[in-house]
């Protein structure tokens, strides 16, 4: 039987009143300037993002509340209040301030979704750092990579992370003056007697809190720099879209190597004082049915290709568990098929509610809130404070595409508070984001007439794979420096269940022969010096791959060849296609 293109929400049906009853009429009566005026800023003047998410509630009513329930791979979970958070980091503040780290120093921190990365993340803040957080499946190469476009002064990062990912590249981040590695006993000495109350150090909204890096099409990646003010936007966007209420168990299954980890799996849900799960495991169907039911979540936030994950896991594992607690379902990060909306319906009791952001924006921009009937298949409206657009671009300006359901470039009006500021070191590259007023995202996607947004595609040749944006430079970099490599294409190819993985096309240098023992080479090289989030999944060999006259490979060539599609326009081919 074909869905209803709509499901429809019942007022009655609500088990809490959305914080957000009429999207429509909450954004036009919105101001920022009022959304600010929530938070509590630093004793004296000042803005920073640590103590609105932690001291703010370890002084006050919520203290002894479970601000992360951690439930580590094997073993008991292990509750942590906001006052015991405050003083963890302290303590890290303490010993990072001890090491001789400043305001606006660089800290980045590789870990696992373990307790000290919370601790460490909010120390460095509470310092004045700009903390960079990096994803535990880096491989030494982009790593390296960062720490160096970022200047990072200090690593925080555990044993076994050290040995298998940093070691090897110690020597050549030459800005780095301490590596920290939190189960090391000195480490774990220095937290121990370091001081357990800390002044916070006297940001503003304007100073830089966050690095958080992404990739483009070309070159290495982007650092994309964001402010302790976004904290206004983090909590905004918590109680609009997220729809988070005090008695919230809220689970966001984002990695804090990621900035939806670090923006919704730290910042907002502290901000509003509830308690986040924290799992330090891989995804596994059965455990993450069980952690719903167990913990007794009430606000999930998971992302596309864990719901395909669990919808490829079957129902029969999923009828086995009971979720009568769950109240709201939201997903970013990739394009969500309609088909897991209405999964989320039959299994879970509730549709899952799609919603659109970027590193850049820094917070949700658009969504599909709890009192919205959703359109499956649809990212959902602006929230409040946001204003969205469809544009074509044209020499020296843009136009605005009034039509509904007229495919263009997706355009915010610039200002919102969790806006980046800049690509550190790359006032050009970050000039060229916008056209006046606009923030051009590099997305497709088209409104329609009742105002919803739909994702159409990226305008780009960056790959989204399992939700987690790569560069196909920053891979076929690494490709080229293995000696067989002569060049190397890499794409985005479509995958069921993760969106895209990547796929690499090289030539070989003279002397090399294709061959299944070269294949595997050179993914075995690839996966070591990239990690297993973005090394390629496949590698296939060509006698040359196809170039611009100005030298660029072509990959939208290289993948439309591989999809069998039309090769468009081949008027910059160098040579004979
Ligand atoms: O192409 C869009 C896709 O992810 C991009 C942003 O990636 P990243 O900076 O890693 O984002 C981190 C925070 C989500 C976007 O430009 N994207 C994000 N959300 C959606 C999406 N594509 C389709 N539907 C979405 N809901």
């Amino acid at each position: 039987m074909p869905r209803p293109p709509l499901i429809r929400k019942d007022p009655a049906g609500f088990r809490v009143a959305p914080n957000l009853p009429d999207t429509d009429a909450a954004r036009a009566a919105f101001s920022w300037d009022s959304a600010r005026a929530g938070l509590q800023g630093l004793p004296g003047g000042g803005l920073n993002i640590a103590h609105e998410a932690v001291d703010r509630h370890a002084h006050g009513p919520r203290a002894n509340h479970v601000a992360l329930r951690w439930l580590p791979v094997a073993g008991a979970a292990r509750d942590i209040t906001y006052a015991q958070l405050a003083r963890d980091s302290n303590r890290f503040a303490n010993v990072l301030r001890g090491l001789g780290v400043v305001k606006g120093d660089a800290v980045f921190v590789l870990c696992g979704r373990i307790p000290q990365l919370y601790a460490a993340v909010l120390g460095a803040l509470k310092c004045g750092a700009v903390v960079s957080p990096m994803f535990s499946a880096f491989g030494p190469e982009p790593l390296k990579t960062r720490v160096n476009l970022g200047a990072g002064k200090v690593l925080v990062t555990t044993d076994a992370l050290y040995a298998r990912r940093v070691k090897k590249v110690e020597a050549e981040m030459p800005t780095l003056r301490h590596v920290l590695r939190v189960d090391d006993p000195e480490t774990r000495g220095l937290l121990e007697g370091a001081p357990e109350s800390f002044t916070v150090e006297r940001t503003g909204a304007e100073d830089p809190a966050f690095l958080h890096f992404t990739s483009g099409t070309t070159g290495m990646p982007k650092g994309a720099v964001h402010v302790h003010g976004a904290v206004a936007a983090h909590y905004a966007t918590g109680r609009f879209a997220l729809d988070l209420h005090p008695e919230d168990v809220f689970w966001c299954t984002a990695d804090p190597g990621w900035i939806t980890g670090t923006s919704y799996g730290i910042v907002a849900p502290l901000a509003h004082g509830v308690t986040s799960i924290v799992d330090e495991a891989e995804f596994d169907a059965e455990r993450w049915y069980r952690n719903l039911q167990d913990q007794g979540v009430t606000v999930w936030y998971t992302a596309p290709t864990a719901i395909r994950l669990l919808m490829k896991a079957g129902a029969d594992i999923a009828r086995k568990y009971r979720f009568p607690k769950l109240r709201f379902v939201a997903s970013v990060g990739e394009p969500l098929n309609p088909e897991a909306v209405w999964w989320g319906q039959e299994v879970l009791g509730l549709p899952i509610h799609d919603n659109w952001w970027q590193t850049e924006t820094g917070g949700i921009m658009i969504a599909n809130t709890a009192a919205m009937d959703v359109k499956p298949g649809s990212m959902g409206k602006p929230l409040p404070g946001i204003e969205a657009r469809i544009v074509h671009r044209r020499e020296g300006g843009l136009d605005v595409v009034d039509a509904p359901d007229t495919e263009g470039e997706l355009v915010l009006r610039a200002g919102w508070p969790s806006m980046f500021r800049g690509y550190l070191g790359q006032e050009e590259r970050y000039r060229k984001c916008f056209a006046g007023d606009w923030y051009l995202t590099g997305d497709l996607a088209r409104r329609d007439a009742d105002g919803y947004f739909w994702f159409v595609g990226r305008a780009d040749d960056v790959i989204k794979s399992a939700g987690h944006l790569i560069g196909p430079f920053e891979v076929e970099s690494a490709l080229m420096e293995h000696p067989a490599v002569a060049e190397a294409g890499v794409i985005g190819k479509p995958d069921p269940v993760v969106g895209e993985v990547v796929k690499a096309f090289v030539s070989l240098k003279a002397g090399f022969a294709p061959g299944e023992e070269l294949r595997m080479q050179l993914l075995a090289h690839a996966r070591k010096r990239l990690g297993a989030a973005v090394a390629p999944k496949e590698i296939a060999f060509a006698e040359a791959l196809p170039r611009t006259r100005s030298g660029k490979i072509m990959r939208r060539l290289l993948k439309a060849r591989e999809l069998g599609l039309p090769e468009g326009d081949l008027s910059t081919l160098e040579g004979p296609a």
